[in-house]
């Protein structure tokens, strides 16, 4: 079973983007986390990141037939990318949106995720473990 995990737009920032927000761990850090965690389940994972929205449909796009689920953390695409959610309904593979931080007690813009009626759940506010429940739930529902 191979799970993608892709992080979005200035997801590549972490560790020194906004750390009261998001944290202190690096991008790197969180997929190395989730490697640890992909080892327990006995999955492989595949990482993708990209600051532009026709790379992040590419990736999905390419993945169809041969990824299991995937863990998205869309970053500000979350709100407004018709067209991430289009190619998530497209490869029809099941799919949890995460976020590092609370959407729901922000600026008003971040609570509409126009991904989350495509994905199997949407998990935020819990930093990195938002990651690794959402790697959990997965393997837990799809192996
Ligand atoms: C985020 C929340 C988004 O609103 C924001 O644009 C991000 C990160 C999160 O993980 O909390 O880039 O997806």
């Amino acid at each position: 079973m191979k799970i993608l995990v892709i992080n979005g737009p200035n997801l590549n920032m972490l560790g020194v983007r906004e750390p009261e927000i998001y944290g202190t761990l690096t991008l790197d850090e969180i997929n190395h986390q989730l490697l640890e965690k992909g080892k327990e389940l006995n999955v492989e994972l595949e990482f993708f990141q990209s600051n532009h929205e026709g790379s992040i449909i590419d990736k999905i796009q390419e993945s169809y037939g041969f990824i299991k689920g995937m863990v998205i953390n869309p970053g500000a695409y979350t709100h407004y990318s018709i067209a991430i959610r289009d190619a998530i309904a497209a490869v029809g593979i099941p799919t949890v949106e995460v976020h590092l931080s609370d959407i729901n007690s922000r600026e008003d813009f971040r609570k509409i995720s126009v991904i989350k009626s495509v994905c199997v759940k949407q998990i935020w506010g819990k930093g990195l473990h938002s990651y690794l429940e959402a790697l959990e739930f997965l393997v837990n529902k799809y192996k």
